[in-house]
């Protein structure tokens, strides 16, 4: 066993043993629904090399962190012209605040809180009927992952739709100021259904390598996105991935990372690694509170911080 191997199924023993776990998001009934117990972790080095051990084959509710992919996906649509409808600032907000959206005229502060990635999807969904932009986007995360298998939880889906109340209050908000251009509610159902892709962590950490490898996919030479642009979606996972806690993520783990309610996380550490964590316990703040500290511990003990000289944990 490496030493690397060893040190992901410790994290995946000493989570194992926790008995405070955070508790699973409640406002959707099939999340509400999933044993708080399970817990895996994928690490997937620049070699190809994969480590895994816990619930890692498992898949989860992907939630916030499809807001990467997605925003992959809007950027090579339009490039940085995105950039005059959503901003690149943390918010300092939980992530489906209203409260900036009146005072900076419906323009979200970033793409990663809620407000963000509706005008994301509604990007996206530019050109093409709701079924076909959300079909993009799935080929597009299963290109990512080499993984013809990854789904939709249709059941999911529906209940984002049939509690998504704030989404819903957010997309028309933004209507009203021009930027979101379809009926919400086309616009929505994109976003409500790349909420509900399901991943196990191995597969989130195979889609996450082309922001590990400067844009580049898998062994293979193909290119996702350019150099330049990878390196701008971990500055804003670092800077805005993890909502009003991306300080306390960055302070205690130092990686870019995106968080989701369902529990997983998405951490890249550029050049080494992209890792994925999942834990459906959540913190206060609605990130996964085992997936953080096993995150942290990783980081520690790698040195993989972005903030640590080259190797020194
Ligand atoms: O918009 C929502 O309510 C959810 N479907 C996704 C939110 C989410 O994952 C926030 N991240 N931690």
């Amino acid at each position: 066993m490496t030493d690397l191997a060893r040190l992901v199924s410790d994290i995946a023993a000493e989570m194992a043993a926790c008995s405070e776990r955070g508790t699973v998001a409640s406002y959707i009934p099939p999340l509400a629904r999933i044993d708080p117990r399970q817990f895996g972790l994928c690490v997937v080095l620049a070699d190809g090399t994969v480590h895994q051990a816990g619930d890692s084959e498992q898949p989860f509710s992907i939630q916030s962190v499809s807001k990467v992919f997605a925003l992959t996906q809007a950027l090579g649509k339009i490039g940085d012209a995105l950039w005059r409808r959503v901003g690149r600032e943390p918010s300092g907000t939980p992530f489906n605040s209203i409260v900036q959206l009146e005072r900076e005229q419906g323009i979200p502060r970033n793409p990663f809180i809620n407000a963000g990635a509706l005008v994301v999807a509604d990007v996206n969904l530019a050109g093409h009927a709701p079924k076909l932009a959300i079909g993009e986007l799935l080929r597009f995360v299963r290109y990512l992952a080499d993984d013809e298998t990854i789904v939709i939880d249709e059941a999911v889906a529906r209940a984002e739709q049939e509690t998504g109340f704030r989404n819903i209050a957010l997309a028309n908000y933004m209507r009203a100021f021009g930027n979101i251009r379809h009926a919400p509610e086309l616009t929505l159902g994109v976003y409500f259904h790349q909420c509900a892709i399901a991943m196990s962590c191995r597969q989130l950490a195979m889609a996450g390598r082309f922001l590990m490898q400067g844009g580049s996919h898998g062994r293979q030479a193909a290119r996702v996105v350019s150099p330049q642009r990878a390196r701008r979606i971990n500055a804003l996972m670092l800077t805005c991935g993890h909502y009003d806690a991306s300080g306390d993520f960055a302070f205690r783990v130092g990686l870019p990372g995106k968080s989701g309610v369902g529990g997983g996380i998405l951490a890249i550490a550029p050049g080494k690694a992209s890792i994925a964590v999942w834990s459906p316990g959540l913190n206060a703040n609605g990130n996964s509170m085992l997936g953080t500290l096993a995150l942290e511990r990783l980081a520690e003990a790698t040195g993989w911080s972005v903030f640590a000289p080259s190797g020194q944990a």
